[in-house]
């Protein structure tokens, strides 16, 4: 199987999570899409009755146009279950997130739900977090100086920025920077840091946050309980 298979075992696995009635955070990305499809046609086939909330605007596009009813995150007053993807994921549990510009939405929505389960491929799992680079949210004003700021520090920033070269905007409408660091010895350490930055609305280091991985295998999904 190819990653792009893995991906879809994965995101079909999960929706066997979700029950009639329950709140279902939506993520983001390439492993959610096969996720959201099957849930999809769970609603329209069984006629589960469920509530979405979603993590952006590709998502609730992609929801809303297979009939699944959703509710914005200010609307419930409790999510039961987020399924989201993740771009790298230590042997801790830790998870990088934002490699699809969400993951501002993604913390809020994964924040404010009882449990919360990530589906990846398995190139996605490490030993420890770093291969892949950490995205973090600025708002635009005075984003030259946060980079600054991480290149004094020697966090290796770069702007994320569209094909054409313009810069990349969030559904908020804010800069990604990237941090190309290798390895991250202290996540909690950096996390700290990095929220304490004044320009930095959010930062994709995930920590202590996800209870259950499916990981696409190829012999199969393997169930992780973090
Ligand atoms: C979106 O911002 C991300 O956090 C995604 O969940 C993550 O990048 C995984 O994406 P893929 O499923 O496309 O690999």
């Amino acid at each position: 199987m190819d990653q792009n298979q893995l991906k879809k075992l994965v995101g079909e696995k999960s929706v066997e999570w979700i029950e009639d009635g329950m709140i279902v955070g939506l993520g983001t990305g390439s492993t959610v899409k096969f996720m959201v499809d099957a849930l999809g046609k769970r609603v329209q086939e069984e006629g589960l009755n469920i509530i979405g909330v979603t993590t952006s605007n590709r998502t609730a596009e992609q929801a809303r146009s297979l009939n699944i009813p959703l509710k914005s995150v200010d609307e419930v007053d409790h999510i039961d279950l987020t399924i989201d993807g993740a771009d790298e994921i230590s042997a801790d549990f830790q998870g990088i997130k934002g490699g699809g510009a969400a993951l501002l939405f993604e913390k809020i929505v994964a924040t404010n739900s009882k449990q919360v389960m990530w589906i990846v491929d398995e190139s996605k799992l490490s030993q420890q977090l770093g291969s892949f680079p950490l995205p973090v949210e600025v708002i635009p004003y005075g984003s030259q100086k946060v980079f600054e700021r991480f290149e004094a520090k020697g966090l290796n920033p770069t702007f994320r920025k569209n094909a054409d070269g313009s810069m990349l905007r969030t559904d908020s409408q804010n800069y990604i920077i990237d941090l190309h660091l290798k390895e991250i010895a202290d996540p909690h350490t950096l996390a700290d840091y990095l929220i304490k930055q004044v320009g930095v609305v959010e930062h994709g280091l995930f920590l202590d946050m996800v209870n259950t991985v499916i990981v696409g295998r190829q012999d199969g999904p393997e169930v992780l309980e973090a």
